[in-house]
């Protein structure tokens, strides 16, 4: 559908999460780009331009509780190599937020993973997951952390899978209450710690401990 906006010829249209964007009209010789799950799909460090669109995909993930778009273009810079964008062309169809806690140097918190709906299924979650443990900022990373909330399944069936490939323990924990720290306004956060698993830009001779016994 097309629209006049602010005077110029805007293209109204819908992109992979579902989310109505405003796009400059393409050339009218050029080739339309279709996304399709055969396109490939680029997995790199974000950045500060990455912001606005990151904004848009949790917001198209529910149960992700939304951030202040502030927050989100200190995800993409800040936080950068701890962090990692999927685009299929040209749009962001996945994300992880995430940070090395100051005071635990050993470990990875992942705080948010999306996955546009469009693209679910077809392991992009636990692509970008693994990528991350492969680069030098995680290189020390020994143990992963995440909170996820009692109900939300897919994301029990993610870091679950996770700890099966990495052969690692895996311990679950309340973490944040929903009426002690939630003021009765959001679930039960429980705080799930995979771990020790060998860092995998280790060689087989660091990290013996790594080989844990599996998820229980
Ligand atoms: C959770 C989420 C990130 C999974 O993304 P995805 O790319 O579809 O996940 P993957 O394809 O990598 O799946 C990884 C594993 O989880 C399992 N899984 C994924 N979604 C599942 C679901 N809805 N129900 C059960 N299992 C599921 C897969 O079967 C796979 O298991 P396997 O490795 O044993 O085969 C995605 O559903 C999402 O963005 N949800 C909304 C936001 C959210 O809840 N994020 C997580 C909290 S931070």
């Amino acid at each position: 559908m097309q629209i006049r906006s602010k005077g110029e010829l805007m293209i109204r249209g819908i992109n992979s999460c579902g989310i109505a964007t405003d796009e400059a009209p393409a050339a009218a010789e050029e080739e339309p780009r279709p996304s399709t799950p055969a396109t490939p799909i680029i997995l790199r460090q974000p950045t500060g331009n990455d912001g606005a669109a990151l904004h848009r995909l949790v917001a198209a993930c529910p149960p992700l509780d939304p951030n202040s778009l502030y927050c989100n273009l200190l995800q993409c810079t800040h936080f950068a190599s701890t962090g990692i964008a999927a685009e299929r062309a040209g749009e962001l169809v996945g994300f992880i937020s995430g940070y090395i806690p100051p005071a635990q140097p050993d470990t990875l918190f992942v705080w948010q993973v999306a996955v546009a709906a469009s693209t679910r299924g077809e392991g992009l979650a636990k692509r970008m997951l693994r990528e991350l443990l492969q680069r030098p900022a995680t290189a020390g990373v020994r143990y992963l952390e995440t909170t996820i909330t009692p109900g939300n399944a897919a994301s029990w069936a993610l870091f679950e899978s996770l700890a099966r490939d990495l052969q690692a323990p895996a311990e679950r924990q309340l973490h944040f209450e929903r009426a002690r720290h939630f003021g009765g306004a959001h679930d039960d956060e429980l705080l799930m710690r995979i771990g020790p698993f060998k860092s995998p830009l280790a060689d087989d001779t660091q990290a013996p401990e790594a080989r844990g016994s599996p998820l229980t």
